[in-house]
């Protein structure tokens, strides 16, 4: 067996995704530290409706069951008066596992819960889009300054490697364009459109199924796209975009009838992300477009992902997994986590 390693997780929110991980780790956290020698012990989660603190770490059986059964954390030993906040500053833990509610516009309150963590010697790993969409890079440098990791795969394509293969595989190349479909949501209401159900039905279904963000209108309106594509633009391109920056149009003006008759065409709405080098300049936009049905992106159907990087020395590699979920995007944080730990 490897020399074990613990690291102590605080989790700051506990949604689809955070309860996505926290299964992983519950149903496989034995394994883990057999076979990689990291051993993860969950110490602490806050959320709105509040904390729990065990520096020996939590009973993840029941606080998933508690969580599932009425959505509250449950009555124990560990509970805390603490604010998310005062959770960061006062936990004794290695790694924030930050899975708050995305916010695009101000980033807040999840780019202070990091900041306070790097203050604190804490690696960082997020599936939160607005930190890293709107200071990614600030942050990144940050992170290297206190020494400590910032893990933010997640944020595009769950827990599919859509940001390593950029900045890690691909390294050496140089990379003119990515585009693909990068919203689960909008991707599974299309799907389930062309097969006849109504926007509205189909948009609770992907509440219920934990694809869509807490507010969907940022699903609906390519807004979670285009934060996507500014972390691309921004982290793997080295562009330094806004969210203002990337031309954005969702997919709330596409009726039963548009479909109906791109199907007649022999053609399917996708929504589609891109970022490129441009006169030497990145751009980046999003927009609902009709692809012929032998395009490779018009068969990828539901809450699937795919993303093409056009490179130099390999042309084109694409990528097609999961786009979100809780348990394909707490995938993501225990690959952010395994990194820290060198794998
Ligand atoms: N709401 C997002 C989506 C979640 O549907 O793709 C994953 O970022």
């Amino acid at each position: 067996m490897p020399q074990q390693t613990t690291y102590r997780l605080a989790f700051i929110g506990f949604g689809a995704v955070g309860q996505g991980f926290a299964r992983i780790l519950f149903e496989r956290g034995d394994w883990l530290a057999q076979r990689y020698g990291a051993k993860l012990v969950v110490v602490a989660v806050s959320t709105r409706r509040g904390s729990l603190y065990d520096p020996d770490g939590l009973d993840l059986g029941q606080l998933l069951q508690a969580v599932e059964q009425d959505g509250q954390l449950p009555q124990s030993k560990a509970r805390v008066d603490w604010t998310p906040q005062e959770l960061v500053e006062r936990v004794t833990a290695d790694v924030l596992v930050e899975v708050s509610a995305t916010d695009l516009t101000t980033g807040e309150p999840a780019t202070t819960y990091i900041r306070t963590a790097f203050n604190r010697g804490m690696h960082v790993v997020t599936a939160n889009k607005g930190p890293i969409a709107l200071h990614g890079q600030v942050l990144l440098k940050e992170a290297q300054d206190e020494k400590v990791y910032l893990g933010y795969e997640g944020t595009v394509m769950s827990g599919t490697p859509a940001l390593r293969l950029g900045w890690s595989d691909l390294a050496g190349c140089t990379i003119h364009e990515v585009s693909g479909i990068l919203n689960g949501t909008t991707n599974y209401i299309l799907t389930q459109m062309e097969a006849g159900s109504a926007y509205a039905d189909v948009l609770a279904e992907a509440q219920r199924l934990g694809y869509a963000e807490a507010d969907p209108s940022s699903d609906v309106e390519g807004f979670d796209a285009a934060g996507k594509a500014a972390i691309i633009a921004n982290m793997v391109f080295g562009a330094n975009l806004r969210m203002e920056d990337v031309a954005c149009q969702g997919i709330t003006q596409i009726t039963l009838d548009d479909i109906a008759e791109a199907r007649a065409a022999r053609e399917r709405w996708k929504l589609i992300a891109r970022v490129a080098q441009q006169d030497g300049q990145v751009v980046a936009s999003v927009s609902p477009q009709r692809l012929p049905l032998s395009h490779p992106l018009a068969g990828v159907n539901g809450p699937t992902n795919a993303l093409t990087y056009t490179t130099d020395l390999l042309g084109e590699v694409t990528l097609v997994g999961p786009g979100a979920g809780g348990i394909a995007t707490g995938f993501a944080l225990l690959a952010d986590v395994l990194a820290v730990h060198g794998v």
